[in-house]
């Protein structure tokens, strides 16, 4: 994390405040000043403002149950997005894990821990994220088929990973995939001739959405969920 960032995380100050600050050369960093506000610092370093030393900041994680009709952004000019949500301080060090789309549902995760994020997005992790569907026409046991076998979706240069599905009815089905591409879920049955009415993720990786939050709910993640990933 920059050092002007840890600075903000673990002070009052802002990160202009904290620029001045170090460029004032009143930061040690494991004894040696530092001036750049850019430096990168880990939380196992010490580090002291004039004579103080500071303790590391505390990384924040949060599940909300996202309803439908707010946007995954920090800011919108138009619309209600899941920040407006949350009574957190210091919201601005949040940032989105995983988006979903306005007219989606389920859980969202929150934090200011980039490399946990990291973790779950980075393509090469090929993290599960499983999402309860309602689709407008009854699958095909050959579309099923179809979906574990990978799907080309336009404007891709690779099919789909291989999709699990569980069938609950006609039309309602758990869909279990293992990549984030723009719109994947819809966009998977849309190439199928079909077309996804609402979409409601369930669980990412091992960690489910907690039932008992109601559709703009969130609360922080215990830390054994927070070790999940
Ligand atoms: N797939 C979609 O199409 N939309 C989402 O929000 C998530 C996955």
């Amino acid at each position: 994390m920059r050092l002007d960032r840890y600075l903000s995380q673990v002070t009052t100050l802002s990160r202009s405040q904290a620029r001045n600050i170090i460029r004032a050369g009143r930061v040690r960093v494991d004894g040696h000043p530092v001036k750049q506000p850019a430096n990168q610092v880990d939380l196992q370093v010490e580090v002291v403002l004039d004579e103080r030393t500071l303790a590391p900041p505390q990384s924040c994680y949060y599940m909300l149950n996202k309803p439908l009709g707010v946007v995954c952004a920090t800011q919108d000019p138009s619309q209600r997005t899941v920040m407006d949500l949350l009574d957190i301080p210091r919201l601005d060090r949040l940032h989105i894990v995983g988006r979903l789309d306005i007219d989606a549902s389920g859980l969202l995760l929150l934090t200011d821990d980039g490399q946990w994020s990291h973790r779950i997005t980075a393509p090469v992790t090929h993290c599960t994220k499983t999402y309860w569907v309602t689709l407008a026409e009854p699958l095909t046991e050959y579309d099923a088929g179809q979906l574990h076998r990978g799907i080309h979706l336009k404007n891709e240069s690779k099919p789909t990973r291989p999709a699990e599905i569980e069938i609950v009815s006609d039309c309602k089905l758990y869909v279990t995939i293992t990549e984030g591409k723009y719109h994947q879920v819809k966009r998977m049955f849309a190439a199928l001739g079909n077309r996804v009415e609402s979409l409601h993720r369930e669980s990412i990786g091992r960690l489910k959405l907690d039932e008992a939050l109601g559709a703009g709910d969130y609360r922080p993640l215990s830390p054994e969920e927070v070790a999940l990933f």
